[in-house]
Order: C-alpha cells, then structure tokens, then sequence
C-alpha cells in the first residue's frame, strides 16, 4: 500500500516538475529585461525626437517606469517613407487645424467672399469656377461644392492649403486665403443644398451593385457604408458623390488610384480605388453624376 502510494507521488512530481521549471525560467527572464520580454526599447534604433503626439498613445502601453519605452511604438510606425495625411498607424487622438478655422465662423463674410474673391492677391471669385450658388453649370473638371459639409471643405481647402491635396488652380487660391477666410467660406457653402438627387439613373447594374452591397471577394465595401444612400453624404467627413460630374469624379478616383490624392486620411479610397476597374469607375461615374449638364 505505501509502496503504491509512494509510486503515485513520484509520478505527479515528475509531471508537475517540467512545466513548473518552464515558468520560474520565463519569469525570472521577464523580471531580469524589465518586463518588456524580448522586444526592449533599446533593441530598436528610433530617431532621437519622433513628433509630440507619439508620447500620448505610449504611455498607457508600458507602465514600467524603469525603460524610456516611447521610443519602441514608433520606431515601428515611422519606418515606412513618410506620406503626407495621417498614418493608419497613428490612433492619436486628431484635432486637425481646420477645426479651429470654423469656430465662430461667419458664413456672410464667406458668401461676400465667394462672389467677389480676394483681386488685390490674385485670387479669382470662387462662383466663377463652382457657380453661383456652388452648382458648377459645365461640370468638367469643377466640382459642385453645394451639398457639401462645412467640414468637409475646410479639410480640403486646409489639405489644398498645405499641399496634401494637390491641383495648382485650387492651391494657389487656398493659399491666398487666410485661415479666418477658409473658415468663412466653409461655412457659407456648407449652407447650400446640392442639386438635385438623379442617382442610379445611368450607370447600370455593376455601378448600383458596388454602391449598396460592394463586392465581398476584392474586400470592397459598399459605397453607400460611407458615402450614404445614394451617394448623398453621411456625417461631416464623408463627402456627397451624388451630381458631381463625371470628369470630376473620374479625375479623383483615378488621383486617389495613382496615389497623386492622398489626404484620405487612412487611405481607405486609394485602397478600394485600386480594386476597381477602369470601366467599373467609370460606370460609378456616370451613376452618381446623373444626366449630364445642360449647356446655357
Ligand atoms: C480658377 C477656378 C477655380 C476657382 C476660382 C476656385 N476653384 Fe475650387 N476648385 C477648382 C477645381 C478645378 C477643383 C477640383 C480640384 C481637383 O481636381 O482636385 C476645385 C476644388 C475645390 C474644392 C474641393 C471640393 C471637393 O469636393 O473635394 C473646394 C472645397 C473648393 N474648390 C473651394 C473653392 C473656394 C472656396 C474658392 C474661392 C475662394 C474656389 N474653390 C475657387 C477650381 C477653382
Ligand atoms: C470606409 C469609408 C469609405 C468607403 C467604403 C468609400 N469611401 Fe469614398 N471617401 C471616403 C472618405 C473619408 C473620403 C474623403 C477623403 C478626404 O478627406 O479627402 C472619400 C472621398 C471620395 C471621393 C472624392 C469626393 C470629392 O468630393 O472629392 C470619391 C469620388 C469617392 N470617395 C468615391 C467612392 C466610391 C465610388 C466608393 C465605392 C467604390 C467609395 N468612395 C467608398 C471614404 C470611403
């Protein structure tokens, strides 16, 4: 009987034993590199002074007071070349520029400045080029900026500004614009309904189909996920597709696709602009600008 018992008790050492010996060895490896295991802050050569926002998102990360650890997450995140717009990698909180152009912004001082422009720094009135009342009547390369958010067009009088969204036209006239004008002119044209809805009219049945359900096998989300129902806009930062003109929307899915627009702040439409087909884009075209423009 004591010989049976004594037999069961070496048995269960010998299996507790190995992997008891496993975890002391771990912990005490853990404990001897400051609890940072193999990945130490100082394995990784980081450039001496990475921007401020990066010590934000590091310091929940590693509590340890022992290691400067914050240089660890953004060695990895400023290897790749540096793209204008906001890295996917970067979850700091964004409090873009533009924010502060649109506070307390008065959207009369804008409409005056919409019909007039800025003569004495070359600046043309913006109703020459996007109409009246934001209705480009030729369409063409001039997009209507009715029906647009406040938002929205401060981000790309902002990105046009500071060179992240590039077309020379549009550059210089942000350029000449002040901060204070940018957040007026926003706020005017942010007032102004769009025209109106023809959506699905043309275009056919591949174009409706990427719009509202997408096509799961290339990861392409539905359209209307963002752009909303019929192309009309969903929130402040997702644009209305819906009437603009085939050339203005040709132009920016294939400058979104050859990487030339890139202030789509993840990335998200030079990504999906990749998956899709030359004439896929321009049924899309066609779909969402509706009948074309009368000539007056
Ligand atoms: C000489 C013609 C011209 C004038 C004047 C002009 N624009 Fe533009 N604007 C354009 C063109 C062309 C584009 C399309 C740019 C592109 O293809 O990326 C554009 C694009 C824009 C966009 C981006 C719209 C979108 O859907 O992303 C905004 C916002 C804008 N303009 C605002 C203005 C404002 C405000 C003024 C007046 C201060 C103005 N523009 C004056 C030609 C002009
Ligand atoms: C995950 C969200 C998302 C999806 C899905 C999406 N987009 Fe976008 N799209 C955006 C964002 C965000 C912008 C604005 C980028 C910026 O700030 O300049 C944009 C901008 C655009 C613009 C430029 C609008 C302008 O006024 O200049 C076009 C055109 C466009 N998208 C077409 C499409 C089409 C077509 C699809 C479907 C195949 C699609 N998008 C799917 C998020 C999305």
């Amino acid at each position: 009987m004591i010989e049976h018992r004594k037999g069961i008790t070496i048995a269960i050492l010998l299996i507790i034993a190995p992997p008891l010996v496993t975890l002391i060895a771990t912990a005490h490896q853990m404990i001897g590199t400051g609890g940072d295991g193999l990945i130490r802050a100082s394995a990784v050569v980081a450039p001496p002074a990475p921007p401020p926002p990066a010590a934000k998102p590091a310091a929940p990360a590693a509590a340890t007071p022992a290691a400067p650890a914050a240089p660890a997450p953004t060695a990895t995140s400023a290897a790749p070349a540096q793209v204008p717009g906001r890295s996917a990698l970067d979850f700091s909180a964004s409090r873009p520029d533009w924010e502060g152009f649109l506070r307390g912004a008065d959207p009369e001082a804008g409409k005056q400045l919409a019909a007039t422009g800025k003569p004495g720094a070359g600046v043309q009135a913006c109703i020459a080029c996007h109409g009246p009342a934001g209705i480009t009547p030729t369409g063409g390369i001039f997009p209507n900026l009715a029906g647009l958010s406040r938002e929205y067009l401060a981000k790309q009088l902002a990105d046009f500004r500071s060179g992240t969204r590039v077309q020379p036209l549009m550059n210089t006239v942000a350029r000449a614009l002040t901060e204070q004008e940018i957040g007026q002119v926003a706020a005017y044209y942010g007032t102004l309904a769009g025209p109106p809805l023809h959506v699905g009219e043309f275009g056919g049945d591949a174009a409706r189909k990427l719009d509202l359900q997408g096509d799961g096998a290339r990861a392409l989300p539905a359209c209307a996920n963002c752009h909303g129902l019929r192309g009309m806009g969903e929130g402040p930062l997702l644009p209305r597709l819906a009437g603009q003109s085939k050339e203005y929307f040709t132009d920016q899915m294939n400058a979104f696709r050859n990487g030339s627009r890139q202030n789509d702040d993840v990335g998200v439409m030079r990504a999906f602009s990749q998956r899709l087909t030359d004439s896929e884009i321009e049924a899309l075209a066609l779909y969402y600008a509706g009948p074309p423009p009368k000539p007056k």
